[in-house]
């Protein structure tokens, strides 16, 4: 069985070894800060993403584009990954490219960050050159309700691609999906707040919302709120397929014998496991 529901796996989202700084308040903290460390892993997800490409293409790609990039965690990874790769990020809000771009110089040196492209745009509407595989994580594109809007983001996407490109996305899902509830995660100085705050059955709908919690009692309430529709693994190989994709394939967490929780190893995979919560990975191939 895999853990609860929430935005990353326990497995991945562990810092190991650091020391917890108790001397994080509200006040003092930074949403985009406490959301990377709560529920980005750039490094694990590039080694996810090399995998897939590893698997279906016999090669890792070069030229990637992150959609719905936010703080471009992943873009910025991939540009220190191989000193060939080129990353495009696509966020719609101007506050959080520029958190961004406000950390560029400590993070990346100047070839690197002549690779990464950051670009305020809405996904749908945002043409790119062809890139050889793109980006949409921690459920981003939910936000779509409508199956003609996933439609045409999905239609965009491949067009977006390379003639061999690879459309790589998330998902969640299992049977605390659909309930009203909230995980608390205790990581370095401060918790994370997963709360599952609305699930409509009739619509799909759910309202998510991330929570930061501090060792002095003070608290970030709805630091993020999710207005997203949960779609399912088939809902979204089917449109994938019908977004002209030449096949749908999906990628399943393997199991951690001892704690019988996710590994943080995906593998291609025709059945899943009913189980509490899950993440999954979809591949779009072009
Ligand atoms: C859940 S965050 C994801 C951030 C990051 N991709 C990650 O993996 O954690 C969603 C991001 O999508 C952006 N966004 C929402 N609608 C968008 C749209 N239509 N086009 C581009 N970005 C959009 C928001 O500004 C926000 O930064």
């Amino acid at each position: 069985m895999h853990t609860l529901v929430s935005l990353m796996p326990t497995t991945t989202r562990k810092r190991k070894g650091k020391k917890a700084d108790d001397h994080r308040t509200a006040k003092g903290s930074d949403i985009h800060e406490l959301y990377e460390l709560s529920v980005q892993d750039p490094v694990g997800e590039i080694d996810t993403i090399d995998r897939i490409w590893k698997d279906q293409r016999g090669r890792t790609a070069g030229s990637m584009r992150e959609d719905f990039c936010g703080t471009a965690a992943v873009a910025r990874e991939w540009v220190k990954k191989r000193p060939g790769n080129t990353a495009v990020g696509v966020d719609l809000s101007t506050e959080v490219l520029d958190w961004c771009r406000a950390r560029l110089d400590d993070q990346l040196d100047a070839a690197q960050q002549d690779r990464l492209t950051l670009i305020e745009g809405d996904v749908l509407a945002t043409p790119t050159d062809p890139v050889e595989t793109i980006l949409a994580f921690n459920f981003s594109y939910f936000l779509f309700k409508q199956r003609s809007q996933v439609l045409e983001y999905f239609r965009s996407v491949r067009d977006g691609l390379a003639e061999d490109g690879l459309f790589i996305l998330d998902a969640y899902g299992g049977s605390d999906s659909f309930l009203e509830m909230t995980e608390d995660r205790d990581l370095d100085g401060f918790t994370y707040v997963w709360d599952q705050n609305h699930y409509d059955p009739i619509s799909g709908d759910v309202i998510n919302h991330i929570h930061f919690k501090f060792p002095d009692g003070t608290k970030i309430k709805k630091a993020f709120t999710y207005h997203w529709r949960l779609w399912t693994l088939p809902e979204i190989q089917e449109l994938l397929l019908e977004a002209g994709f030449r096949n749908a394939v999906v990628y399943w967490e393997g199991t951690d014998e001892d704690t019988e929780e996710g590994n943080g190893e995906w593998t291609e995979a025709d059945t899943g496991e009913a189980c509490e919560g899950w993440i999954a990975y979809l591949v779009g191939i072009k």
